[in-house]
């Protein structure tokens, strides 16, 4: 988490790295800062809050400069104060970094470096890097050198930014565990977490690599390994447009990713049909090889892995476990040559989920990655990647990925299901056509609600609400594990998910009239059963909202608030259900007047364990 960007080139560096911060702002929002070389001196300028609260005053600074760093922080050592804020300086204030990770050995270091006279100022772990390198610097023949030797001594996790005037027309940058994409100008350059930040600049991009160092000055990248060996480094183009990268008239760009899933679910069918149909291979993955799955992911992505689970056994016959990528590596799992397992991450950069791909990974495991970012860790660490198409999510709420995970994981149960003859290539094509229906039947939902607003007159009806119940059943179990998930992230409402049938073993205790009951009850071969679960909330006067289709009469009378969805495959359901809870959030979170967009205490890109 938190956001770094770095500038060097033509411009004013500190408009260009304003605008990066304010991109990156879903990475982490409790302070920022930025940092330029201004007529031989380091300028800082930091503060707590927001980019946008800060950014006025930011671009009012009275400076120019063609070279600079920004961050954007979310704290894990230190308070969120001004003092905490990055960049952080030297002793002799030449030199001025920004880092986004964790030095696990931060306390060594800084006692070694307080007996060796250097002062510091601030509470973070990341102060000691500076000062670190001001010390090697004593050693050294030149910054690069000294540069290297402190990054060597880091343990833990780091992107790192520096400029320094002891070579200013250089920014010098560090990766480990950390995501840092260089941009490619015309006589200009970036660095920057994620590509978004200079997207409006360019979209050629190089991926750093864990344990790689770069220089970066206007005309020229220099990559090196840590021995200072010089790295050839392939230039990526990144197809994503900048529109996707802003609000276009939404008021929160969660809005607008929940209405760009049409597009979204569309694109990723599309750009994934030519291995589907052997126009193009699937690289790295041999079908005989493995004999099981296991799924690893966090959060959103997991609950994408629930349902996968059934298409993978239910469909393609193979035995499938699912876990929370922060608990596989701790329950010793059982993996070896003839696992496949799949790690299904938006960002590709959740380290619990790298973290569980590399154990994987050690025990000869063959590794997937569903992944939405192109050149992130996730998918340069699996032997084969699928893209989703979503383009890049910003809400720290995490919409458009997951359909377009489920879309994708969907398409890759089809081939593994064609292949090992669990379906007929007939059977293959009636699924993709019912596939190929979605982005149209998500449409008709979408363009329903923005004439009727049918789930904000409800979300209005029920956003003071303390605590909300959310069921399902089957594959819209996970549904209902996601709509509560959404709730509680962006309106700090109480809410559980639970298998509607087992609501009476103990969640049944919390019906009363207060507590709205979200109830996913579609068409599908657990329909009659989730009516009965219906009944039993509507007997202790529970207020059910029902997500149901318009033909499903019995729930339509049962049920105190309708959402209509459109009717769809039963495993293909989930997609189109989770829309209006989303939306129900959404309206929520907004009505209750918070920032829907960057809730608190969250951050879009978990980088620590
Ligand atoms: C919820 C949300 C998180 C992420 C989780 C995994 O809305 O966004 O729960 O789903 O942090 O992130 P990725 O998919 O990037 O690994």
């Amino acid at each position: 988490m938190c956001g770094i960007v770095g500038y060097i080139g033509k411009d004013n560096a500190k408009d260009v790295i304003v605008d990066g911060l304010k991109r990156l702002e879903y990475r982490g929002y409790d302070s920022a800062g930025i940092a330029l070389i201004v007529d031989g001196e380091i300028f800082t300028y930091k503060k707590q809050g927001k980019i946008r609260n800060i950014e006025v005053e930011l671009r009012r600074v009275p400076v120019y400069s063609n070279v600079g760093i920004g961050h954007t922080r979310w704290a894990t050592h230190g308070k969120p104060n001004d003092v905490n804020a990055h960049p952080h300086l030297d002793c002799t204030k030449k030199i001025a970094l920004v880092h986004n990770g964790i030095v696990e050995n931060y306390a060594e270091l800084r006692r070694e470096l307080t007996e060796k006279g250097h002062t510091f100022t601030s509470q973070t772990d990341t102060e000691v890097i500076v000062h670190l390198i001001e010390e090697e610097l004593k050693h050294s023949s030149d910054f690069f050198t000294a540069f290297l030797s402190a990054v060597k001594r880091l343990q833990g996790s780091y992107a790192i930014a520096v400029i320094t005037l002891h070579q200013p027309d250089t920014v010098f940058v560090a990766r480990k565990d950390s995501p840092l994409v260089i941009g490619l100008g015309e006589g200009e350059n970036f660095v920057a977490s994620d590509v978004p930040a200079f997207l409006s600049y360019t979209n050629r991009v190089i991926f750093l690599d864990d344990f790689e160092i770069a220089t970066v000055t206007s005309s020229q990248v220099s990559v090196f390994d840590l021995n200072g060996e010089r790295v050839g480094k392939q230039t990526v183009t990144i197809p994503w447009s900048l529109s996707l990268a802003e609000k276009a008239g939404y008021k929160h760009f969660m809005l607008k990713e929940i209405n760009e899933q049409p597009r979204a679910v569309a694109d990723t069918i599309s750009g994934n049909l030519s291995w589907l149909r052997k126009e193009t291979e699937l690289e790295g993955i041999d079908l005989n090889s493995f004999n099981r799955i296991q799924i690893v992911a966090c959060g959103t992505s997991y609950h994408a892995g629930l349902i996968a689970k059934f298409y993978l056994e239910n469909i393609a016959k193979i035995p499938t476990e699912v876990d929370y990528a922060s608990e596989y590596r701790y329950r010793d799992p059982i993996v070896d040559e003839k696992t496949l397992v799949i790690s299904i991450t938006q960002s590709g950069e959740t380290a619990d989920t790298l973290a569980a791909m590399r154990l994987a990974k050690k025990e000869r495991a063959k590794l997937l990655t569903i992944c939405n970012v192109i050149g992130s860790t996730a998918t340069r660490e699996a032997d084969t990647v699928i893209y989703t198409y979503a383009g890049p999510e910003i809400s720290v709420a995490s919409t458009k990925a997951f359909t377009t995970q489920l879309t994708a994981l969907f398409l890759f149960t089809l081939y593994l299901s064609r292949e090992r003859g669990t379906l007929s290539s007939e059977e293959v094509e009636r699924y993709l056509r019912e596939l190929m229906e979605l982005p149209s039947k998500l449409e008709t939902f979408l363009n329903l609600e923005k004439e009727e607003g049918v789930v904000r007159k409800i979300a209005l009806e029920f956003y003071r609400a303390k605590d909300a119940l959310y069921l399902g059943r089957h594959v819209n179990y996970p549904i209902a594990l996601e709509g509560a998930l959404k709730l509680k992230e962006i309106s700090y409402i109480h809410a559980e998910g639970y298998p509607a049938g087992e609501m009476k073993h103990g969640p049944i205790a919390l019906i009363d009239e207060n507590v709205p009951v979200v109830v996913v009850a579609t068409k599908g071969k657990v329909l009659e059963k989730v009516i009965s679960n219906i009944e039993e909330v509507k007997a202790r006067k529970g207020r059910v909202i029902a997500v149901t289709n318009p033909s499903v009469k019995k729930v339509g009378e049962l049920a105190d608030f309708i959402l209509q969805v459109p009717e769809v495959d039963e495993y293909l359901s989930p997609v189109v259900n989770v829309v209006p809870l989303q939306l129900f959030a959404y309206y929520i979170a907004d009505f209750l007047g918070y920032d829907v967009d960057q809730p608190r205490n969250l951050a879009k890109s978990v980088t620590v364990e």
